[in-house]
Parts: structure tokens; sequence; C-alpha cells
């Protein structure tokens, strides 16, 4: 099978890693994938941030697990309302956010920018893609862009180089996985239709 069909039918989502660190070539060559996605106008309106500092990590997460369990779910969408009924027991786990992963990325890009959300999720997709290619377990995180608002997210991220004007738009979580994650999997068949 041709390299890349395989891989795009081979990745699956890691919820488990080793903490080994991954290697820096093999970081680059990710952010390299992300960085070469296609974007509306060519605008390339984003920022990769690449967390790997165990402090900082355990900063997010330990901020983050506060804002999930503070927000009032109420105030929120139906459907983030039954999102966030899913993150709170993870919250109150002791268990880490980001699956124990050794680097986190996180996706920002321009608010005032009409396709940032979709150049974002081509970018991840990419980024996941090369991932797979380096036996580098990925999985995408959806919970800090619900909070990429939440002043106490904002001070974190504005020091992390995330400006004010950036919106966070996902998150990769992404490491060697503890045990073989590629398997081509079923997916749904009746998507399709040849007009
Ligand atoms: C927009 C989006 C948000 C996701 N959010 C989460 C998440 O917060 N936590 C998680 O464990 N997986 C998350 N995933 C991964 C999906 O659960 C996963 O892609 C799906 O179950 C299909 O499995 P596969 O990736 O192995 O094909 C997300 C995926 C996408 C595309």
């Amino acid at each position: 099978m041709n390299q890349i069909l395989e891989n795009i039918l081979s990745r699956r989502s890691v919820r488990e890693y080793k903490s080994e660190q991954i290697s820096k070539e093999s970081l680059d060559q990710i952010l390299l994938a992300g960085r070469y996605a296609a974007s509306g106008k060519n605008k390339q309106p984003w920022k990769f941030i690449a967390v790997q500092d165990k402090k900082i990590l355990n900063l997010v997460d330990k901020t983050l697990k506060q804002s999930i369990l503070n927000i009032d779910s109420e105030n929120t969408t139906e459907v983030i309302s039954k999102y966030l009924n899913f993150l709170k027991p993870k919250a109150e786990s002791s268990d880490d956010l980001f699956l124990g992963a050794p680097t986190l990325i996180i996706i920002a890009a321009q608010k005032d920018n009409y396709t940032s959300r979709d150049d974002c999720a081509l970018a991840a997709g990419n980024m996941m893609l090369m991932a797979t290619e380096l036996n580098i377990g990925s999985c995408w995180l959806g919970m800090l862009p619900i909070f990429t608002e939440a002043p106490e997210i904002r001070n974190i991220f504005e020091a992390l180089g995330i400006p004010e004007n950036y919106d966070i738009y996902s998150s990769l979580a992404l490491g060697y996985p503890t045990k073989d994650f590629k398997k081509i999997i079923d997916k749904k068949d009746d998507v399709i239709e040849i007009i």
C-alpha cells in the first residue's frame, strides 16, 4: 500500500504514552508537516507551541482542571455542557488531562481570520499523520479551545507567546505509545456518494 494511505488508514488516537521524550528531529518534522498545511488565502494564521517542559505541562493541567470544575455548565451551549459533563470526572482525577504525553502541541491562530478553525484542523491532521509515519502516537485533545477566553488560561498562554488576538483551536498530545498503535479499523462506509 502506498505510504501516505497506509499512514492515513492506520493512524489511531493514542491515549497511553511512555514518559520518554520524542526526539528533537521528530518534533521538527511534525511541526514542519503542520506548517505546510494548506490555509485559506495562504495566510498561515497559526502558531504552534510545543510544550515539553514538565512544570509548564503540570501548570496547564492544574489550571485547566480548575477551570473545568469552576465553569457553570448551565451558561454554555447544550453541546459544550455535555462535553463538560464528560470532562468533569477527568478534572477530578489525579491523572493528567494530557494523557501523560511528554509533548503537547497547542495550535492557536488569529481570531479575526475567517478560516482559522479550518486551517488549524488541517495542520493538526498533517502533524498526526507525520507522527504516525515516525511511530509516534498522537491524540487530538478538544478541551483547551473551550477555555481559550478564560483569563487564568490566557495568562499562561500569553507567557508562552500566544498573542491576545489569537484563539486556541486545538491541542495535540504526542509521545511514544506504550503499545503498538497502528491498526486499520472499520470506519463508516456509507458516507460517500459518487454521482
Ligand atoms: C475535533 C476532535 C476532538 C477530539 N477530542 C478528543 C478529546 O478531547 N479526547 C480524546 O481522548 N480524543 C479526542 N479526539 C479523538 C477522537 O476521539 C478520535 O479521533 C476518534 O475516536 C476516532 O478514533 P481514531 O482517531 O483512532 O481514528 C478528538 C478528535 C477530534 C477530531
